[in-house]
């Protein structure tokens, strides 16, 4: 089981708050501290911070792609944006606008619908996929279809495998990405928002995104679903911040409301301590069931502006991201067996060795795209001999054995440790890369310095010829100047004689 991904973003000052003082001071690409104007200081860390020059691809990358990726294998995912109203969440699900083009302003909605049929249609022809999408948004609790207006008020029903539907909801089946867009702008077109001090078109409701991508293998009759949840949260700011009155006044308390049975959910979910959680308690944290009860990858956003007089609400935010940190999930792949014609409710015996060959063909592929064969290759031998996976399918030898035995949850407990090793991989190659970059400047640095060595080494030979030519060029002098006053000593001694020669001959 892992800890949900929990990151922070903080969106860059807006024109409003230009000169405003700031309430964050950067530490690194995972943690930070949130400041006051008393100077109270606050540390957080997560998974990975996104500061005010983070582009939205960033956010795409490390948040969302993983989780898409995963959801192509039929492995549910969530993606959820928390924070104040105005601090980006719309900003960064949806980009500048749903249909935007500018790669800088694009959101992680249109990067998800690029990625899946990116991905499906990578797939060759082993397998045929359907993607369908439903839009809800969740306002005044109650569940609206965001596709057909006239369904406002859908019920949430647990499904016998515990799976959360929506019942009656539409789902329009999507072939390519221009039709995705069409539908999510109409969608979108329909959420209820309403003008705050804090944002112009602030949303008014929860908005919850389905895409459900359906693999279809024809060869062995299965069919697999995985789930991608992207929620848009309303804001959580408190009322007065946003000058809300009347009906707008009655729409916040019923959001702070379902934030707070979210906030009370992930209490329950982290405290350890308690055995009932009240999913129950509002709409948001009935249709959240399945992300945070533990069934799905999940990766929490918490959207934070960065003017220090958004300071408490930014502090709240960052708490509520802290706490869901320690919540634990785990993926589950969802499978639904259908034999065409006969429901099957446990996997076949066949199913479970097909499952996982393919599995580990899979496994195997993704590795070696970041390694080399032969690392690939142990890491295949290695899986054998601790019985993770089958060499290859010998119904002789299957009695009793270990793959009679593997479970879905198994699979994607597999699954998700290749993801991380593979992750490692990626942060161990990054690593690598920048100290190859710290290698070739410390080269560059050498090749000068040697450079310089061999520059200085010259002018001391310089000098030191010049220095042999001085030396030579004083003895000289020495030599002349011992004979220039020898030669004074013998005028001057040869006149004294004269003088007194003349003196005696008087
Ligand atoms: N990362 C960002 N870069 C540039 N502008 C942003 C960014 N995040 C938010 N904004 C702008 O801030 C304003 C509020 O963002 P919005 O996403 O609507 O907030 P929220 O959905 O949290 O209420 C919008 O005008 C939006 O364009
Ligand atoms: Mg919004």
């Amino acid at each position: 089981m892992a800890n949900i991904c929990v990151c922070a973003r903080f969106r860059p000052a807006i024109s409003k708050e230009d000169g405003e003082a700031l309430c964050i001071a950067r530490s690194d690409s995972r943690s930070f501290t949130l400041e006051d104007e008393k100077d109270e200081q606050h540390m957080f860390s997560f998974d990975k911070v996104f500061y005010e020059d983070s582009e939205q691809a960033d956010v795409y990358e490390f948040l969302a792609r993983p989780i898409v990726r995963d959801a192509v294998e039929a492995i549910n995912g969530t993606i959820i944006t928390y924070g104040q109203t105005g601090a980006g969440k719309t900003y960064t699900m949806e980009g500048a606008n749903i249909m935007e083009t500018d790669n800088h302003k694009k959101g992680l909605l249109p990067r998800v619908v690029d990625e899946l049929f990116e991905a499906i249609n990578s797939c060759g022809e082993t397998a045929a996929y359907k993607i369908n999408l439903s839009m809800v948004e969740i306002y005044m609790e109650k569940v609206r279809d965001l596709l057909d207006l006239s369904k406002d008020n859908i019920q949430i029903k647990e499904h016998k495998g515990h799976a959360i539907v929506l019942c009656g909801v539409t789902e329009i089946l999507i072939s390519n990405v221009e039709e995705a867009l069409k539908f999510l702008s109409s969608g979108i077109a329909n959420r209820a928002v309403g003008e705050t001090q804090m944002n112009k078109a602030s949303s008014r409701s929860h908005c919850i995104y389905i895409l459900t991508v359906q693999k279809e293998m024809e060869k062995e009759k299965r069919v697999s679903t995985g789930k991608l949840v992207l929620v848009d949260l309303a804001g959580s700011e408190k009322a007065e911040k946003t000058g809300a009155e009347g009906r707008v006044l009655e729409e916040a308390k019923t959001i702070n409301k379902s934030l707070s049975a979210l906030g009370n959910v992930i209490n329950a979910l982290t405290s350890g301590k308690a055995n009932h959680i009240p999913f129950r308690d509002s709409k948001l944290t009935r249709i959240l069931q399945d992300a945070l009860g533990g069934s799905s990858q999940t990766a929490l956003l918490c959207c934070c502006s960065p003017g220090l007089c958004h300071f408490s609400e930014s502090l709240s935010t960052l708490r509520f991201g802290a706490r869901a940190k320690h919540i634990k999930a785990s993926s589950r792949i969802g499978w639904k067996e259908e034999m065409h014609d006969k429901k099957q409710e446990i996997l076949s015996e066949n199913d479970v060795k097909l499952k996982v060959l393919d599995l580990r063909e899979r496994i195997l592929k993704k590795l070696r795209e970041k390694l080399d064969a032969e690392t690939v290759k142990l890491i295949g031998e290695e899986f054998v001999v601790d019985g993770l996976l089958c060499e290859e399918v010998d119904s002789s030898h299957e009695e009793g054995g270990i793959l009679c035995h593997i479970k879905s949850e198994t699979i994607a407990s597999w699954k998700e440790a290749t993801n991380k090793l593979v992750k490692t991989i990626a942060e161990l190659g990054g690593e690598n890369h920048m100290l190859k970059k710290v290698y070739e400047l410390m080269k560059v640095e050498y090749e000068k310095m040697m450079h310089e060595n061999e520059r200085m080494k010259m002018e001391y030979e310089k000098m030191m010829h010049v220095t042999k030519r001085l030396q030579a060029n004083l003895r000289k002098t020495d030599a002349r100047y011992s004979v220039l006053v020898r030669g004074f000593w013998f005028l001057a001694s040869t006149c004294i004689f004269l003088i007194l020669a003349y003196w005696l001959s008087f």
